[in-house]
């Protein structure tokens, strides 16, 4: 049987398949997703790396969490009931929650926390998206131990563009402390001076053999088999460090990004700052090696506060032909070579690469015209301290740390900025005149003002709904020049342009791309540089931007957007749910 040439088909057949076709595709718009449930309950564990063993919050007694997976178009219920002493919230990481910021997550910002003994329903849709992303704890150092993958599957039926993998693997990348994170975070604020190290990367929870009293049962392994492709899904959940990924003997094909397609292309190395996903193509080898593959992630610092300095690993094995008498342990193991950890070449090397597919079906819709310009800095600075009390200026000269953007260290409200603002009751809570651009200039990059200290505030930027907005995200050299990774709720951003030193209003426009820049939730400012960012605000609830270094955050390196509604009912934030849970 021949196929049907459109030449011999009646038009009468044609318009009816067209109208047929047009038919199919709204009722799959409308009927698209499932509903699916989950159930996360916070509860105590016990887990023991590196020989400690700590009872620490979990979901579900799991470490890491459990894995979300979703398609494109479903929609998610999440319970979550809170078994432990401490306040909790769970934000869903690089999720856009459209009209349903009330099921965001990060604490005081989009809901009051959910206390002891009490349940919260996270009720969202995932609309336009698929890909890799996380969900963590939102509230003080907590994701620290609560995070999982968060995965969209596109919806049945579409493939990805790209070679049908083999299998799927999340590979989720942590830090771990062998004390007590939240005990950690609440001496630095204290004393004003840094925080503690981790004692470890984790791989899926797990340090690996390359630490002092870490056991073979405490590597992860990926074993696969000769001759195939699979898809590594890589989500990077450490609190304070960038890092970089690399697999011994093997090059990697880039294909996604904070679940966005991208033009492929190779690398042996990755870099992922704290709040970003990567989904990467590993071709096995075509005949099993008779070797084993080290993966290996290590730390990319570029700030003058200590790190942990270490490197975490897992195994890559080839299956065996069961025939075969040798067993695993015989076999020679391949380390890879990963970056020196301030090398920032590398790093800019790399997210250069970095480019949306930009395809027809996948288009890179960037805002060609923008109607808010917004620069903003981004950085450490002091906050004096109460010299009655010396223990508490332990920061750089006697001050203590802080960090803030345009100077404004954000003050963290009592009650939820969504709430407050949703009920019209915002006096008090926050006032609406975060500044657009710094108020005072200086060499932002040079050698730093005698002035270091940020002044304190709650302050947001209110935005008509679909007003479009470009950010100029500029380090600063106050406590050295570092990478910051800016994190944004509620919106993916486009990347149009990053550079070096200050930022130039009259020159650096010119070289935007504004075709196919990467399209993201996460970016790594450039230390001692900046980044250009635009988005359409096309989302009314408060979206909270903020450093993804969890320590900055904690300093005060965040602020919030107020996006409000459209005229159109369909433009209107939802009400909120019944079980939001009260401060
Ligand atoms: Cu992944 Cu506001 O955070």
């Amino acid at each position: 049987m021949g196929a049907i040439s459109p030449s011999r088909m009646s038009f009468g057949v044609l318009f009816l398949l067209l109208a047929f076709c047009i038919f199919c595709e709204i009722a799959l718009a409308q009927d698209g997703g499932i509903t699916r449930h989950y159930k996360f309950n916070i509860q105590m564990a016990k887990v023991t790396r590196l020989c400690h063993t700590k009872s620490m919050v979990t979901v579900n007694g799991k470490f890491p969490g459990p894995r979300i997976v979703a398609r494109e178009g479903d929609r998610l219920l999440i319970e979550v009931v809170n078994n432990v002493p401490n306040n909790i919230s769970i934000h869903w990481h690089g999720i856009r929650q459209l009209r349903s910021g009330w099921a965001d997550g990060p604490a005081y910002i989009t809901q009051c926390p959910i206390q002891t003994g009490q349940s919260y329903v996270y009720n969202f849709t995932v609309v336009g998206q698929r890909g890799t992303l996380f969900w963590h704890a939102h509230i003080s150092w907590l994701r620290s131990t609560v995070y999982g993958p968060l995965i969209i599957l596109p919806k049945k039926g579409v493939p990805y563009p790209f070679a049908k993998p083999y299998k799927e693997v999340p590979i989720i990348f942590g830090e771990w402390y062998n004390g007590d994170p939240e005990a950690i975070i609440n001496q630095a604020m204290q004393t004003g001076g840094g925080p503690n190290v981790s004692d470890a990367y984790t791989i899926n929870g797990l340090p690996g053999p390359l630490y002092n009293c870490s056991s073979a049962k405490d590597t992860f392994k990926l074993k696969v088999k000769p001759g195939k492709t699979y898809l590594l899904r890589l989500i990077n959940a450490a609190l304070n460090e960038d890092l970089f990924f690399s697999i011994a003997n093997h090059s990697l094909t880039v294909v996604e990004a904070d679940a966005i397609y991208v033009k492929p292309f190779q690398s042996d190395i990755v870099l992922l700052t704290p709040g970003q996903t990567t989904n990467l193509l590993l071709e096995t080898k075509s005949q099993s090696p008779s070797a084993n593959f080290l993966m290996a992630v290590s730390p990319y610092v570029t700030g003058l506060a200590t790190f942990d300095n270490s490197t975490a690993a897992g195994i890559l094995e080839y299956e065996i032909p069961s025939k075969s008498h040798h067993g695993n342990k015989r076999l020679p193991l391949f380390k890879p070579t990963l970056p020196a950890v301030n090398d920032t070449s590398f790093a800019t090397n790399f997210t250069s690469k970095i480019r949306s597919l930009a395809s027809p079906q996948y288009p890179a819709n960037v805002p060609q015209n923008v109607d808010k310009h917004f620069f903003f800095t981004v950085g450490l600075g002091t906050s004096p301290c109460d010299h009655q009390n010396k223990s508490s200026c332990q920061g750089p000269n006697g001050t203590r740390f802080s960090a803030s953007v345009n100077n404004v260290s954000f003050v963290q409200p009592n009650t939820a900025l969504l709430q407050a603002h949703h009920s019209g009751q915002s006096n008090g809570v926050y006032s609406p005149d975060f500044p657009i651009s710094p108020l005072h200039w200086f060499n932002y990059t040079g050698t730093p003002p005698n002035n270091t200290m940020v002044s304190n505030g709650t302050k947001v930027v209110v935005l008509p709904f679909n007003t479009s907005v470009e950010v100029i995200m500029q380090d600063t050299s106050i406590l050295g020049a570092e990478s910051h990774p800016l994190h944004l709720h509620g919106f993916n951003f486009f990347v149009v342009g990053q550079g070096f030193g200050n930022f130039d209003p009259k020159q650096d426009p010119k070289n935007f791309n504004l075709v196919d820049p990467i399209e993201r939730n996460t970016v790594g400012v450039p230390p001692g540089g900046w980044v250009a960012i635009r988005f359409l605000a096309d989302n009314p609830g408060v979206w909270f931007m903020h450093c993804h270094l969890e320590i900055h955050t904690s300093w005060g390196l965040k602020m919030a957007w107020l996006v409000l509604d459209g005229k159109l009912p369909n433009q209107k934030l939802l009400p909120p749910p019944k079980d939001l849970p009260k401060c």
